[in-house]
C-alpha cells in the first residue's frame, strides 16, 4: 500500500507533488519519490529518494526539478525491500514514461520474463517495473490506449499515474481494486490515492472507480471504463476543511485523535435518533420483511476494527437475539463458511480500503449474503461493494493506530444492533430507549475519562522498560483487552498479549512474574466478582497489577497497584470508556520510549494489498 499523487497545470507540479505526499505519507514511508516532465525537456526527470519524504525534500532542494506535468509516490514495500532503486517512479527503458502504482501486479513474474525475452531491462525488483515496461511494449502513439490495453494484461490490484514526455499535456490514471481520486481546479488538476492530499487545493472530486481509466489533462477530465465506455461522473463537494486533517496544536496525531473521541462519537450519533428516540437508519435501504427474514449476522474485519466487531458480538445477540458469527477477513476469504441470503453480513473498516475486508465482502456476496458495510470514508471502495452503508462520520483519521474511529465504529454499530432490536421487535420500546440515553451521554463520559490523562501519563512513565505485558478482559471487557494490547505493541514496539482473563490459567499464567505486568480491565460488571479472581490469580505470581475500574470502586485497590477510574455506564457500552485509558497508557508508554506513534515501523494506514 502506498500513495500516489499527479499534477497538471500552469505552475512547477514539484510543490503539489511534496505537500500531497506528505498528507498521504500514512499510507506508506519507506520510500518516496517523483517524476515530472518540463516544457522543454524530451525525457522524464525522476528523483527518488529512500526512507522518509524529508529525504525527498532534501534532494529536490538541491536539484530544483520544474515541470507542469508530474506525478509522486510514497511507498509500503510489498515486492523488493525498501531501496531506491525499488521506490517509484519507475520508467521505461528510453526514459520517456513514468509510472507510479499501489496495488499488487500478482501476475508480474509472467510478465518479466516475456518482456525480459523482449530486451527490457529492469532495475528494481518490483512488481509495479512490469507495468511502465508493458506501456513502453505496446505504445501506439496513444498513452490512454497504450494503458487501455496494458489493463487487459494484469492480474491483481493497482490504481496508477502514467505520463509520457511525448504527450506533456497528459497524465493518465487507472483503478482496480485500489482507490483513486481526481481533484478539480481552475486551469490545473490534481489525481491523489486519498482525499486529505487535495484539500488544500480544491473540494470538489471525481471518484475513480474500479475498470476506470481518467485522462487528466489541465482543462478537463474524460472518464472512461477500461473497455472504453464514457463515464459522465458527478462531482463530489467534500465538507472537511484542510484544519480537521492537521494536528491543531496537539504534538501527534494519535493524540489528537484521542481527543477528538467525544466530537467523532456525537458525530456517530448525530441525526441517527429521532426525537422519540426511534432510530433512524433509511440509508440501509433494509425492508422491515428482509430484517425479519435474517436468521444469522456474520460480521467481518480486521485489526481494531475486528476489536469493534466482537464489541457488536454482544450486542447484537444480547438486544436482537441473532446468533453472531465473526472471523477476520483474511480467514474468513478462504474459509468455506455458510452464508445465504438470510444471512447479513457487516464488514467493518475506517479507510474502507482494506483489501482482505473488501474481498471478504465479494465473497459473502457471492454465497448470497446482504452486506452492510460500517466505514469512516465516503466514497471509499467498500461503498461500491456493500448494499448498505452506515458511515461513522469520525472525521479523518491521519495517525496510523486507529483511535476514534474504533470508538465511532462501536458506537454506529450499537445503533446498528439497537435498529434490528427495534425492527425485530426484540425488546420494549422502554428498554431501547433507556440505552439509546445511555449512548447520548458517551461523549461527556469519555470527556471525563481524558481529565485524568496526567495520572494515566505518571503511571505509564513507570512501564517504559518492560518487555512483555498481558491484557485480560471479560465479557466486553475482552475485545478491550485485545485493543489495549495491539495499541501497545504497535506504537511502543513492546510484545502485549491480550487473552480473556478466564483463558489465563489455561497457558498464559506461566509468563508471569513480577516482571509482566497485568493490565485489566476491571469495570463493574456482570463478570467483576470473576474478574477480581483473575487478578488474584496474577498477583499470586507477583504480577504488577493495572487495573481499569469504575468510579467510586474503592475496594479494587486492595487489588490493583494503579487505578485508571472510569464513569459508570451500561455494561455493553463499557468499551466506549474502558478503552480510552488503554490508548493514553500505550501513547505515553510509546512517547517516553521516544517512538514515532504517527507512523510506526512496518505499519501503513491502510492495508490495500493482501
Ligand atoms: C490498528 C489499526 C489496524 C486497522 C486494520 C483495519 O491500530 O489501525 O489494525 O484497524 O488495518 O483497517 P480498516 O479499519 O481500515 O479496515
Amino acid at each position: 500500500m502506498c500513495g500516489i499523487v499527479g499534477y497538471i497545470g500552469e505552475k512547477n507540479s514539484v510543490n503539489f507533488l511534496i505537500d500531497g505526499l506528505k498528507r498521504l505519507e500514512y499510507r506508506g514511508y519507506d520510500s518516496a519519490g517523483l517524476a515530472v516532465l518540463g516544457d522543454n525537456e524530451n525525457n522524464v526527470e525522476v528523483i527518488k529518494k529512500n526512507g522518509r519524504l524529508d529525504e525527498l525534500e532534501r534532494a529536490i532542494q538541491k536539484e530544483s526539478p520544474q515541470g507542469k506535468t508530474g506525478i509522486g509516490h510514497t511507498r509500503w514495500a510489498t515486492h523488493g525491500k525498501p531501496s531506491e532503486a525499488n521506490a517509484h517512479p519507475h520508467i521505461d527503458c528510453k526514459r520517456k514514461i513514468a509510472l507510479v502504482h499501489n496495488g499488487i501486479i500478482e501476475n508480474f513474474f509472467t510478465l518479466r520474463e516475456y518482456l525480459e525475452k523482449k530486451g527490457h531491462i529492469f532495475t528494481s525488483q518490483t512488481d509495479t517495473e512490469v507495468l511502465v515496461h508493458l506501456i513502453e511494449e505496446n505504445f501506439n502513439g496513444s498513452l490512454v490506449e497504450t494503458v487501455r490495453k496494458v489493463t487487459t494484461l494484469l492480474g491483481g490490484s493497482f490504481a496508477i499515474a502514467v505520463i509520457c514526455s511525448l504527450d506533456p499535456d497528459l497524465i493518465v490514471a487507472a483503478r482496480k481494486d485500489s482507490p483513486l481520486v481526481i481533484g478539480l481546479g481552475e486551469g490545473e488538476n490534481f489525481i491523489a490515492s486519498d482525499i486529505p492530499a487535495l484539500l488544500q487545493h480544491t473540494k470538489n472530486i471525481l471518484i475513480l472507480e474500479d475498470n476506470e481509466i481518467a485522462e487528466v489533462s489541465r482543462n478537463g477530465i474524460r472518464i472512461t471504463t477500461f473497455d472504453n465506455k464514457p463515464i459522465d461522473r458527478k462531482v463530489f463537494e467534500v465538507k472537511w476543511d484542510v484544519e480537521a486533517a492537521e494536528k491543531s496544536g496537539y504534538e501527534d496525531f494519535m493524540l489528537k485523535e484521542i481527543y477528538e473521541q467525544p466530537t467523532a462519537i456525537h458525530n456517530t450519533i448525530l441525526g441517527r435518533f429521532k426525537e422519540n428516540n426511534e432510530i433512524v437508519l433509511d440509508e440501509l435501504a433494509l425492508s422491515e420483511k428482509e430484517i425479519n427474514n435474517f436468521d444469522k449476522v456474520f460480521i467481518v474485519a480486521c485489526g481494531t476494527s475486528y476489536h469493534a466487531g466482537l464489541v457488536a458480538r454482544q450486542t447484537i445477540e444480547r438486544w436482537a437475539r441473532l446468533s453472531v458469527e465473526i472471523d477476520i477477513a483474511s480467514e474468513f476469504r478462504y474459509r468455506d463458511t455458510v452464508i445465504d441470503n438470510k444471512t447479513l453480513v457487516i464488514a467493518i473498516t475506517q479507510s474502507g480500503e482494506t483489501s482482505d475486508t473488501i474481498a471478504a465482502v465479494r465473497e459473502a456476496k457471492r454465497r448470497g449474503g446482504r452486506v452492510i458495510a460500517v466505514t469512516n470514508v465516503v466514497g471509499s471502495s467498500i461503498t461500491r461493494e456493500a448494499d448498505g452503508v452506515i458511515y461513522t462520520h469520525a472525521g479523518p483519521e491521519i495517525g496510523v493506530a486507529a483511535t476514534k474511529t474504533l470508538v465511532s465504529q462501536i458506537v454506529a454499530l450499537y445503533i446498528l444492533a439497537l435498529w434490528l432490536t427495534q425492527t425485530r421487535e426484540q425488546a420494549d420500546s422502554s428498554i431501547i430507549r433507556k440505552i439509546i440515553e445511555e449512548i447520548k451521554s458517551l461523549p461527556d463520559k469519555v470527556k471525563e475519562v481524558l481529565l485524568i490523562a496526567p495520572h494515566i501519563k505518571e503511571c505509564a512513565e513507570k512501564f517504559v522498560n518492560c518487555a512483555d505485558f498481558l491484557f485480560l478482559g471479560r465479557g466486553v471487557g475482552y475485545p478491550v483487552a485485545l485493543e489495549g494490547a495491539l495499541k501497545l505493541k504497535e506504537i511502543s514496539y513492546i510484545h502485549a498479549e491480550g487473552y480473556a482473563a478466564g483463558e489465563m490459567k489455561h497457558g498464559p499464567i506461566a509468563l508471569l512474574d513480577k516482571d509482566v505486568p497485568v493490565v485489566v480491565v476491571a469495570n463493574y460488571s456482570s463478570v467483576y466478582d470473576k474478574i477480581l479472581s483473575n487478578i488474584l490469580e496474577a498477583k499470586a505470581r507477583d504480577a504488577v497489577i493495572v487495573a481499569v475500574a469504575t468510579d467510586g470502586d474503592e475496594n479494587i485497590k486492595q487489588f490493583a497497584d494503579y487505578v485508571f477510574y472510569v464513569p459508570e455506564t451500561h455494561e455493553l457500552l463499557s468499551p466506549i470508556v474502558t478503552i480510552v485509558p488503554l490508548q493514553l497508557f500505550a501513547y505515553y508508554i510509546a512517547k517516553k520510549r521516544g517512538c514515532d506513534v504517527d507512523q510506526p515501523r512496518n505499519l501503513a494506514k491502510s492495508v490495500t494489498v493482501e
